[in-house]
């Protein structure tokens, strides 16, 4: 079969490189892709909001299923956008629709939903634009940290965690004031919750759903967690500081409610689902959803896949996962990645990349990466994730900051403390 990837980041190159393995393949098309995508696939340039590009691709290529990679081509309805044509209907798309993506595309249904199907998350109020006064005193009766979260999607930048009061207030304001224009006219207020973070990842038909390895992301930019927070700057597979009793709770307090709760409410489901969770002592929360695999943790969970992903979408679009068997290396799997220096703030573009091939032990999986005139260049702040799968975190993370020394361009960052902590 011919499949098309959307998206053009990390996440998308892994989710290309594992569907380019399997037998069920016939060819394999990336819109738009990334100077990674090429090695196991056909890029095409097609922004993946394009939906009429996108539409114009399916027939052209003769597409029989689409996988789509980020939040944003799914909350903006990508998937209603094809049940909706009659040229388009029949083609499977793996990602949720837009009723089912507002557990992203919106904090304060989020909320509404886990406080109706009594799923453990943070206390929350929310406020529109208008109630400033009404949203500071609130924050008044708060102690600090304040938990400040757009409504909307915000290109990861929404949540907000202030020391006080004063700096709660200006970013209050700041999103009232249009900071990310409609997606912060609401903003939601969060309790605080401090414990150990982890996400987990589940494939669901919106009956049946099979669970993923878990995983643990690095989210500041600077080392022993300190600095700003990026989309992820390397992560780890699976999480040490849980056991089976403990994925048992998460299943049983928060996958099956979750997953019950859409069908519940005649949310039709199909594709992966993310829960962004903090373990407070022995108690899982849900920070949380994205209707996607995290990024950069499918470049570890994915990687310790046996079984055939392509295998997987097929059974879910046919409503057969139950019949699917989903197997998990028992190896572990680490990722750091290479940034572009200034990122997440300001940073340049168009270095050259220079690989000295070849790399051993580990797997490249490009994000911000482009060629020009038959160069790989960066093209973006996080260029690319070296990921390895080995029997230890000690194994692999050696295998990663050895390979890093073959990779070079300009201004490359990345932080040399991925699995301190662990
Ligand atoms: N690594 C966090 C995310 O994918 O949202």
């Amino acid at each position: 079969m011919n499949v098309l990837v959307i998206g053009s980041g990390g996440r998308e190159h892994t989710l290309a490189w594992k569907i380019s393995q399997s037998p069920h393949l016939t060819k394999l098309y990336i819109a738009p892709g990334n100077g990674g995508t090429w090695e196991v696939g056909e890029n095409i340039n097609v922004k993946d909001t394009d939906f009429g590009g996108i539409k114009e691709i399916v027939i052209d290529k003769q597409i029989d299923m689409v996988v789509v990679g980020p939040e944003e081509p799914l909350v903006k309805g990508i998937g209603d956008f094809f049940k909706e044509d009659p040229e388009l209907r029949e083609v499977p798309v793996i990602g949720s629709g837009r009723m089912g993506a507002r557990l992203e595309g919106s904090k304060e249904f989020a909320h509404r939903f886990m406080e109706k199907y009594r799923i453990p998350t943070p206390g929350y109020k929310s406020f529109s634009e208008g109630q400033y006064e009404e949203a500071v005193n609130y924050l008044d009766g708060l102690t600090p940290p304040y938990v400040l979260k757009a409504d909307g999607l915000a290109a990861g930048k929404g949540v907000v965690i202030s020391e006080t009061l004063r700096e709660a207030r200006d970013t209050l304001k700041e999103f009232f004031g249009g900071k990310f224009g409609e997606a912060s006219k609401k903003v939601v207020v969060e309790d605080y919750l401090e414990g150990r973070e982890l996400s987990v990842f589940v494939l669901t038909d919106g009956e049946n759903y099979k669970m993923f390895p878990l995983a643990k992301d690095y989210k500041r930019a600077g080392e022993k967690d300190t600095g700003s927070n990026t989309g992820g700057m390397g992560s780890l597979s699976p999480v040490t500081y849980v056991d089976e009793s403990f994925i048992e709770k998460i299943e049983e307090k928060i996958v099956k409610p979750t997953i019950g709760g859409l069908r519940q409410e005649g949310i039709p489901y199909k594709g992966f689902l993310y829960f962004g969770l903090m373990k407070i002592e022995d108690e899982p929360y849900v920070l949380e959803y994205n209707i996607r695999m995290g990024d950069p943790e499918a470049q570890v969970v994915i990687p310790r896949m046996k079984s055939d992903l392509l295998e997987a979408f097929i059974a879910l679009s046919n409503n057969k996962l139950h019949d699917y068997t989903l197997e998990i290396d028992d190896s572990v799997a680490a990722a750091v990645i290479l940034a572009s220096e200034g990122y997440p703030g300001e940073y340049e573009k168009g270095k050259e990349i220079s690989i000295s091939v070849p790399l051993e032990q580990v797997h490249l999986f490009h994000a911000g990466t482009a060629y020009d005139n038959g160069r790989l260049v960066t093209s973006g702040g996080r260029v690319m994730a070296v990921a390895s799968v080995a029997l230890t975190f000690e194994k692999a993370l050696a295998f990663i900051y050895e390979q890093i020394g073959q990779i070079d361009f300009e201004g490359k960052y990345f932080r040399k403390d991925i699995g301190y902590d662990i």
